[in-house]
């Protein structure tokens, strides 16, 4: 594809507000960058300060019309609402909301403590909950975009993951949920599901060795992990017009791993875990 063709498909954001709750790290600063760097104004949020600031810089620095911040703790459902009652107020209705704030660690669920597995669900189900609630009133209509980030755990099952499994797979029927009952104002609501991303704090928890990575790569069809580039794509494409018919839709950019299932990754990682000598055990 020559250049002059890429670039016309490139939508242009130049008059539209993006949000993107958890976007100060890993896959969803990149898709922060993304949309700044098509022109968007961008709002950014998560729980430390020194990360919404650095990413803010850096939206600036990649383009964005705008670029704004705030910290808070999606687990805190008033935080949120002033969060986003602050950005609606600087910025305008949402076009595009990007909900992607998650906590993960591989634990076995009977070596995990109560409040660990509560934990993940606080942050990734209760806090999409809270960022659904709290976005609402602000969504443009019609037109918004919303996109939950998921994961393959929400429709794979994977040993040392039931916590981000059960998390996930709420994440994903909020999301077909809320495209029914939004979408007669014209709001539409989808899920991407990242696979592998390279350099992402995912990726280096549940792949921490350079052998599991390389085995991974090799399970991949596409033969290589993703990027934030990738995800950028897609979320750009869902943001825009030319997705207007897509709603309550699940969509992995995973290069095709996840049709492969999680039963090799899962029950290395099942094997790695119980290895390990138990909390409190001799
Ligand atoms: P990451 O860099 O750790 O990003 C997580 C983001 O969420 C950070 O900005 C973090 O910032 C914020 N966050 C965490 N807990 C929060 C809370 N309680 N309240 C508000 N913000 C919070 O991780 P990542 O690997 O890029 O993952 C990003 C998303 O992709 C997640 O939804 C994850 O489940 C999904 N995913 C990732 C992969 C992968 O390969 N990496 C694969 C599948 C799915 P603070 O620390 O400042 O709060
Ligand atoms: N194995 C077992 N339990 C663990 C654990 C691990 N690897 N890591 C944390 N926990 C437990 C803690 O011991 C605690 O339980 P306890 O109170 O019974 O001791 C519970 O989980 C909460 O941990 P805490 O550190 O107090 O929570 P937090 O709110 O500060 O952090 C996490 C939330 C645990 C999800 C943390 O990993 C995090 O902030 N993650 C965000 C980044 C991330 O995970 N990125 C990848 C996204 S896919």
């Amino acid at each position: 594809m020559s250049r002059e063709t890429n670039a016309m498909l490139k939508p242009d954001f130049s008059d539209r507000t993006v949000v993107v709750i958890g976007g100060t790290s890993g896959i969803n600063r990149g898709i922060a960058e993304y949309f700044a760097a098509a022109g968007a104004s961008v709002a950014v949020a998560s729980r430390s300060q020194d990360k919404v600031d650095d990413t803010v810089a850096a939206l600036k620095a990649s383009g964005a019309a705008q670029a704004m911040g705030t910290a808070f703790d999606v687990r805190d459902a008033p935080e949120v609402s002033a969060g986003l009652a602050g950005f609606h107020a600087a910025l305008g209705d949402f076009d595009v909301l990007v909900s992607g704030a998650a906590g993960n660690f591989p634990a076995l669920t009977a070596r995990m403590s109560a409040n660990a597995f509560r934990s993940v669900i606080d942050i990734d189900l209760l806090g999409t909950a809270h960022v659904m609630q709290a976005a609402y009133p602000f969504l443009r209509r019609p037109g918004a975009s919303v996109i939950n980030i998921s994961a393959p755990q929400s429709y794979l099952a994977m040993e040392g993951q039931a916590h981000v499994c059960a998390a996930k797979a709420g994440v994903d029927q909020i999301t077909r949920t809320l495209a029914l009952e939004w979408g007669g104002e014209g709001i539409r609501v989808n899920s991407v599901v990242p696979g592998f991303i390279e350099g992402t704090e995912g990726t280096e928890r549940l792949a921490p060795t350079p052998q599991i990575r390389q085995a991974i790569v090799d399970d991949i069809p596409l033969g290589r992990m993703g990027t934030t580039r990738d995800m950028g794509n897609m979320c750009l494409f869902l943001g825009s017009d030319m997705a207007a018919y897509v709603s309550g839709a699940v969509i992995p950019v995973d290069g095709a791993l996840s049709e492969r299932g999680a039963g090799w990754l899962g029950k290395q990682m099942g094997d790695m875990l119980r290895a390990m000598p138990q909390p409190g055990g001799d």
